[in-house]
């Protein structure tokens, strides 16, 4: 299988003088593609800060983070945008959903991004609301949707550009166990149909869902196994 992300000797340190915090402590690790890999350890531990440089939202102060052939870390901030309108969708605890606009608008920012054609537009939303199973919320404003909602909402936008990877940082915390089931069932069909699915979680039971366990503690990698 081919590595789809690399990190080599990452670090990063936010703050400084009293205030400085070893984010990341020389991290290295390698994804292939088409696993399903979570990431846990407690608060703080660096897991956040991890997935944020591997998707290209910030940087790391050393170390080399190639991504689908791609060397990141050497980008300029507006080939990063490109790299991750093309290869990443993203899924936070929070949503991360603008509450006063559509589904629609919602789920139509990245192919706005990407200059797609309105009509593709149309196609590609109708296709990412059916695979989430909510084509009936489309003119809905996602203010007024369940938590669970907001989550296949925020999913449909992860995926629609057909990004081979997907972030989900803490992506059932604040969902019931149903809801976290049926958004982990999501990741797990995604994941079958060839998406490489990194999961940042504090549950072991949707951790022991994916084939490989990772764990941070204090900045470093402590442990890496696979089921
Ligand atoms: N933008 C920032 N400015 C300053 N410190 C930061 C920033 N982002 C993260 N940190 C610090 O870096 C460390 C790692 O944070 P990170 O968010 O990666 O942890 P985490 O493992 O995701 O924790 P949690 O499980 O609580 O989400 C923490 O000590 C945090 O306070
Ligand atoms: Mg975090």
């Amino acid at each position: 299988m081919k590595t789809i992300i690399k990190a080599e000797n990452i670090c990063k340190t936010f703050g400084s003088g009293d205030a400085e915090c070893k984010a990341l402590d020389d991290i290295s690790l390698e994804i292939k593609e088409g696993e399903f890999v979570s990431i846990v350890g407690r608060s703080g531990s660096g897991k956040s800060t991890f997935m944020h440089l591997c998707g290209g939202l910030d940087k790391p102060d050393s170390g080399k983070i190639t991504v689908n052939g791609t060397v990141i870390t050497d980008l300029n901030a507006n080939k990063l945008a490109d790299f991750r309108c093309k290869n990443t969708g993203f899924v936070f605890q929070a949503f991360h959903l603008e509450p006063k606009y559509t589904v629609f608008d919602n789920i139509s920012v990245p192919l706005l991004i990407s200059n797609t054609p309105k009509k593709e537009i149309k196609e590609k939303v109708n296709s990412v609301l059916e695979q989430v199973g909510l084509t009936d919320k489309i003119k809905v404003k996602t203010a007024k949707l369940s938590g669970g909602e907001k989550q296949r909402i925020a999913i449909a936008r992860a995926i629609i550009n057909n990004s081979p990877i997907i972030f989900a940082d803490e992506p059932c915390g604040n969902l019931d166990s149903t809801n976290s089931d049926i958004i982990m069932t999501m990741f797990e069909k995604l994941n079958s149909e060839g998406k490489t699915i990194i999961l940042v979680t504090h549950n072991m039971a949707d951790a022991k869902r994916t084939k490989r366990i990772i764990t941070f503690k204090d900045g470093k990698k402590i442990d890496d196994k696979t089921n």
